[in-house]
């Protein structure tokens, strides 16, 4: 229940108008978002590089509808890209579709990639380009996705690549469509509400699918990126590698920051390559409700953790209740729109 309201509040605007402007949100935020500048994102780059993981800078904002604003992620795109090269950061990019205007005209999404993807070519060398990888977002979005890349591949770039997510029914065929390419593929669970007709609604299935498509990309894949926190699969993905011979430099682990950073290290320590996506800007918002609705006791841990590392303890009580106003909210708001 808890985590269905915290999807719907992911895509409501009211929820979002509220959220945003409380600054108890913010400091939830920090939690997963690197900053709102891209000083701040590159900051936490240079800090995760100098301990031996490499990152994914991901300038946040998605389901855009006016032109002025796909026009907005592509400088900012290019201006990462640039800051890449100008500081040397072992650091790619992730964007997303609808950022760039998939849902206003597939044509200008493909260009303003394009754009990108020329800019990141000029900026690696030769044998590694910086590469530019595509979320994959809810699975209304997945066919224009996966094409957009079989569309971008075609055009000779190769610096491209997507996600798949292994709760979709549809995400086997996929595989097959986007292994034929040879395009990199980073697989993750997937982090949408999705309908029964298009998704497994357990998790049990979700999990099985998961390693079996894991242990598909380790043996088949270019360079797969496996995307998770949960060490179950983790350690499932390192015993078929160790079992089949798979060096430890031909895929990497991918988590998201602020999640898991003991994990991180500790692969990191055994010699794994690991990844950090790291989401900064403004439009923070659908990004941390996806987050919170995955692991809804985030919610708590995080209020209470604020309120214990508060500096000032006359300040805890307020924040409390800002806390408690905040979450009352989000629950009053889909209350409201279930009745
Ligand atoms: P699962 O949800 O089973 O969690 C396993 C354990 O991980 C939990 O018990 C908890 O300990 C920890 N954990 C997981 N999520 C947490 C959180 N938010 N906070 C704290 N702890 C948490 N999805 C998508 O649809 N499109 C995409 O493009 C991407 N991109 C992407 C990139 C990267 C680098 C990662 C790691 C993930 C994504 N995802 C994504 C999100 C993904 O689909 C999925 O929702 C999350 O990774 C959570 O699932 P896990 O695989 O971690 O397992």
């Amino acid at each position: 229940m808890f985590q269905e309201t915290l999807f719907f509040l992911s895509e409501s605007t009211t929820a979002r108008r509220l959220v945003t402007r409380a600054p108890i949100s913010r400091q939830l935020a920090e939690r997963f978002v690197a900053g709102e500048t891209l000083d701040e994102a590159v900051a936490v780059a240079r800090t995760c590089n100098e301990h031996g993981l490499s990152v994914s800078l991901d300038y946040l904002g998605e389901e855009v509808t006016r032109r002025e604003e796909v026009e907005h992620a592509v400088e900012m795109a290019i201006r990462t890209l640039d800051r890449i090269a100008e500081e040397g950061l072992n650091a790619n990019i992730s964007l997303k579709p609808t950022q760039f205007g998939l849902t206003i005209d597939e044509a200008l999404c493909r260009d303003s990639v394009e754009r990108v993807l020329v800019r990141a070519r000029e900026l690696g060398d030769r044998e590694d380009e910086i590469f530019v990888r595509l979320d994959m977002e809810s699975a209304e979005y997945t066919e224009r996705t996966v094409a957009l890349v079989e569309a971008l591949w075609e055009a000779g770039h190769r610096n491209v690549g997507t996600v798949l997510q292994s709760c979709l029914y549809r995400t086997p065929d996929d595989l097959r469509r986007l292994m034929r390419l040879g395009s990199r593929i980073r697989l993750v669970k997937g982090a949408y509400r999705e309908p029964p007709t298009v998704a497994y609604p357990d998790k049990k299935d979700v999990d099985r699918r998961f390693l079996d498509q894991t242990r598909l990309l380790l043996r088949e894949g270019n360079y797969p990126a496996i995307a998770t926190h949960d060490v179950e699969m983790i350690n499932a993905t390192r015993r078929f590698a160790f079992e089949h011979g798979i060096s430890k430099d031909s895929f990497e682990f991918q988590m998201l920051y602020g999640v898991r950073r003991d994990l991180q290290h500790r692969l990191r320590e055994e010699g794994y390559r690991v990844r950090v996506y790291i989401p900064f800007g403004e439009q923070w918002y659908p990004y941390l409700m996806r987050r919170l609705a995955e692991r809804p006791a985030n919610l708590f841990f995080i209020t209470g953790s604020i309120l214990k590392e508060s500096p000032v303890p006359w300040l805890a009580r307020p924040m409390a209740i800002g806390a408690g106003a905040v979450a009352g909210a989000l629950m009053a708001l889909t209350w409201k729109r279930r009745s």
